[in-house]
This record gives structure tokens, C-alpha cells and sequence, in this order.
């Protein structure tokens, strides 16, 4: 792994970032879990999101790039869906990857990491390279985890966890359609847990097995449907870039027309340069892809193919009938005021929150030199988080453990934690080492409290990265620092 790499996965260790799941077991591969800043610091970047696409999302308005005003709703959907739904979606048939075996050492690799992965006898080479190797040929492995569901054995009671939380939206649309006053064009979100069953799980959180998905099926208009996906594309640039991704490290790629998925009208990749990449290689952060109507009509008419013709019709079994039926209800959509029944074209933003957390806190992680108590050059580790996304937004610290000072802080803390400002205190060790603490976990304002607190009731906030301290009325502390998460 990349120097940078380790000391990201060190950081994360160390502070309480992410743990590897059962690590007192030895760990299990591909799962992960986020220990008590890690999950704050995910909570804040699922919020987030949640809050740009659901709370903050005015539908009277047209937003800049935007064909017109839409509606947001937001559903939370069963992990274990009917298994039809796979079926009908295609993951059943076509949701594998290729793997090849090692007879010899008994690893498996997927056949497109071969010439990324180490060989186990020998580091070094390439799996297939050392003169012990026996490959076999690469296979097909289906990625969806399998269950069964109650007493039932066997094929009856055969379930999977879903691999993505999309289906769970093209499913309830017809729900949403006669409970929610929307009309389309609207965009239905959802955040949560999706499996698949990695063949080489790989690069800390970025490619797990268990992993959570920020996924929008946005349902609008066929002729307006391009127009919405360079609007849904743009837009979602946007929210990286604002939360503090630098452009130069993360890029918009449209897809080539052999990369699309057989149903895809368009499809482009945010992707990041991930430290534990090579030089001048990027890694998916979230696809945003042009669905055409395949997702609603497979629901209404079974599994689709392209025919020959380049149309999408049910793939027929070899009775001649559908291989997989689809639900037959009617999910096309009818539009009062045109007097127009369509089905709706899909853009989909699908993001990972695992992926995300990991580009923010790559991006965030930042060694300098900064001045010690006694003015002495140190390094120091400071994680860079935008506020909205950092775990602690404020430590409150006494000067010292006397003169009153401990009282007015542990008050201060009071009223910041009653405002649900996530916030510390901490009155152990130098002040420069608390401030360095906080530095190193992404605080982003300190606030001390001093001897000349107690004379006029004023303290000092310090900017985690500028430095600068600057003194004001204690009563405007918890205005100040909503004023800066707000902003
Ligand atoms: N519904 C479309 C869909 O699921 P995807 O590109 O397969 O599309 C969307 O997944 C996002 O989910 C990816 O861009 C990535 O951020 C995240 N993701 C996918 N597989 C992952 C894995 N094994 N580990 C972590 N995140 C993953």
C-alpha cells in the first residue's frame, strides 16, 4: 500500500476512524466497522446528502440548470426483496464477475485484477507468474450474497441480499405515485446497507462486501430525459467539489459507448485519485447513468434483452415464454394536464457512502509544521474536514484547572451539546497538545477559556486551519459556530 495510504489506515485506527470487523477474531475480509468518529463523521456525509436531495429541496423552484420545478421523496426499503425482483433485474443472470483459482496456494482473484494482484508465494510477481502457479480458467461467480428465508429449504426459500438499494425505489414507484401528491418529473432517495460478495475485496472500505449506497432514481419525461441527466451529473459534481474535494483530484468521465450497460442512454463515473491508486488513475465515487425506461418496464414485463433490432423486449426462455415474468401492473405514468400515459425515463446519481467517507478523509488528511508551547517547530497531523462533515465541530478547553475556569467551560459545553453541536471538553495535558488532538480528528474551532474569561466574559476561538485565534463574547460562541456550519 501507498506510504500515504498507510498512514491514512493508521490515523483511522488509531483515532477511532474504522475498526476491521471481528478484529479480535483476526478480522473478516471485505467488512469493515466505523468506530465512534468514523460513524459520525459517515452519519454527517449521508446527512448531508440526504439534506441536499430530501429537506432542503424546494419544489417551487426551478434550480440553475434545471429544465423546470420537482418533487423529492425518500423511502427506506427491506435489505431481502422478493426474489423475482433479481430475476427481472437482471442481477440473477448477469450480476458476476469473472474469477480465476490458484490450485496451488488455493487464492482466487478476479481475472481483471490479475495484473494489479500480488502473487501469495512470491509478492513481487503476478498471480501466474511464479513457476508454482496453476491457474485455473477464469468462471463465472455470481456476487449476490444467498440466504433462505424462514424453515423453507432448498430453491423455495432462496433469498439475497440486495446488492444495490435501487430496485427497492422501481418497485414502490407505483406506491409513491398514489400516496405522495408528486408528479413527474420527481426523484425517489434512498441511503442504505447494499451486499455483494467482492471476489478480491480490496483498498481499506473502498471495494467491501457490506457497504452502504446513496442512490436517487429521478423519473421524468422522455424527451426531457438527456437534459435531466446533464443536470443530475452537473449537480452531483457540485456536491463533492462544495464539501471540499479538489477538482484536480476528482473528475466527471463520461462512459464510452462499449462501457454502457446494455440499457444505458448515457452513463458518466465521479471519480477520485485515491492515494493507493497509481499516479494519473482514478476510482469510482458514484456512476450517474441514463436508465432509459428499462427498469419500470422489466417490472411490468419481465427480464429485458436488446433484439437484434436494438430494442429492449422480454428474453424469452425456451417454452417461448418469458424467462422471467415481470409483476404485470401497469407502471407506465399519466399525465393529467398534457392527457399524455408514458413510461418515465430514469436517471439514476447511485453513490457510495463507504467511498465518499473514504474521499474526504484522504482528501482531508494534511502534515505541516506548526509551533509547540514553547515555540519549537513540530510536525502535525490535521485532518482538513469541510465543517458540515467534521465529527467534533468543537472542543472546549479551560486554560487551566483552576480560577473558575473549568465551571464557564464545562457551561459552555453545556449550551453548544444542548443545540446538538457535536462538541468536546477537554481539560487534560498542554494546551497545545489538546489543540493538536483536536487537529488530528478534524476539529474544526477550539474555544478556550482563559483568566481574562472570568473579568469579561470573553474566550478564543482558534481556526483548525488558519491558525488564527480571535477573541469574542462567549454569549456569540454558539451563534458563530451554526453561522459557519450553515455556510
Ligand atoms: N444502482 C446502480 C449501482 O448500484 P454501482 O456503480 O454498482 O451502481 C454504485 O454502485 C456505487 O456504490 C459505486 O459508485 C460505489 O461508490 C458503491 N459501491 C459499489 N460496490 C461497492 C463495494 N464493493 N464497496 C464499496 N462501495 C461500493
Amino acid at each position: 500500500m501507498d506510504n500515504q495510504m498507510e498512514k491514512v489506515v493508521a490515523l483511522c485506527k488509531r483515532r477511532g476512524f474504522i475498526f476491521q470487523s471481528s478484529e479480535i477474531y483476526g478480522g473478516l475480509n471485505g467488512f469493515w466497522d466505523f468506530g465512534p468518529l468514523g460513524v459520525e463523521l459517515k452519519r454527517n456525509v449521508k446527512d448531508t446528502w440526504w439534506r441536499d436531495m430530501i429537506t432542503l429541496h424546494d419544489e417551487h423552484t426551478t434550480p440553475a440548470g434545471a429544465p423546470q420545478p420537482f418533487s423529492m421523496v425518500g423511502l427506506d426499503c427491506s435489505i431481502i426483496m422478493h426474489p423475482q425482483v433479481w430475476k427481472v433485474s437482471g442481477h440473477y443472470d448477469l450480476f458476476h464477475d469473472f474469477m480465476v483459482d490458484c490450485r496451488e496456494c488455493k487464492s482466487r482473484f478476479r481475472a481483471d485484477h490479475i495484473s494489479s494482484s500480488d502473487c501469495p508465494i512470491k509478492p513481487s510477481k503476478r498471480p501466474g507468474e511464479h513457476d508454482k502457479c496453476q491457474l485455473t480458467d477464469p468462471r463465472e461467480f455470481n456476487l449476490m450474497f444467498k440466504t433462505t428465508i424462514g424453515a423453507l429449504a432448498g430453491e423455495e426459500g432462496a433469498a439475497f441480499l440486495r446488492p444495490e438499494t435501487a430496485q427497492g425505489m422501481f418497485v414502490n414507484f407505483k406506491n409513491v405515485l398514489d400516496t405522495q401528491r408528486v408528479r413527474v418529473p420527481f426523484g425517489i432517495a434512498q441511503v442504505g446497507k447494499s451486499f455483494r460478495n467482492e471476489i478480491t475485496p480490496r483498498n481499506f472500505i473502498f471495494r467491501s462486501r457490506e457497504f452502504e449506497q446513496m442512490e436517487m432514481e429521478f423519473f421524468c419525461h422522455p424527451e426531457q430525459s438527456l437534459d435531466w441527466y446533464r443536470f443530475w451529473r452537473d449537480r452531483r459534481y457540485n456536491w463533492y467539489t462544495g464539501l471540499g474535494l479538489r477538482s484536480d483530484r476528482l473528475r466527471l468521465r463520461d462512459h464510452a459507448q462499449d462501457e454502457l450497460s446494455h440499457y444505458s442512454l448515457g452513463t458518466a463515473d465521479l471519480e477520485y485519485a485515491f492515494p493507493f491508486l497509481e499516479a494519473g488513475e482514478f476510482g469510482e465515487l458514484e456512476g450517474v447513468a441514463h436508465r432509459g425506461d428499462f427498469d419500470l418496464r422489466s417490472h411490468m414485463e419481465g427480464k429485458l434483452v436488446r433484439d437484434a433490432s436494438g430494442n429492449l423486449s422480454p428474453e424469452l426462455g425456451s417454452d417461448g415464454k418469458p424467462k422471467y415474468h415481470g409483476s404485470g401492473k401497469d407502471l407506465s405514468y399519466f399525465d393529467d394536464q398534457s392527457r399524455e400515459r408514458f413510461v418515465p425515463h430514469v436517471i439514476e446519481p447511485a453513490a457510495g457512502a463507504d467511498r465518499a467517507t473514504l474521499a474526504f478523509i484522504c482528501e482531508a488528511y494534511t502534515e505541516d509544521q506548526q509551533p509547540d508551547d514553547s515555540g519549537n517547530m513540530q510536525p502535525r497531523v490535521v485532518m482538513k474536514f469541510h465543517p458540515k462533515l467534521a465529527p467534533v465541530k468543537a472542543a472546549i478547553f479551560p486554560l487551566v484547572k483552576k480560577g473558575g475556569m473549568p465551571e464557564f467551560a464545562l457551561e459552555m459545553y453545556r449550551e453548544l451539546k444542548a443545540a446538538g453541536i457535536a462538541c468536546v471538553y477537554d481539560q487534560q495535558a498542554a494546551i497545545g497538545k489538546r489543540y493538536r488532538r483536536q487537529d488530528e480528528i478534524g476539529t474544526p474551532y477550539c474555544v478556550t477559556v482563559d483568566g481574562q474569561t472570568i473579568e469579561d466574559r470573553t474566550v478564543t476561538i482558534r481556526d483548525r486551519d488558519t491558525l488564527e485565534q480571535r477573541r469574542v463574547p462567549a454569549s456569540e460562541v454558539l451563534g458563530e459556530i451554526q453561522a459557519k456550519l450553515r455556510g
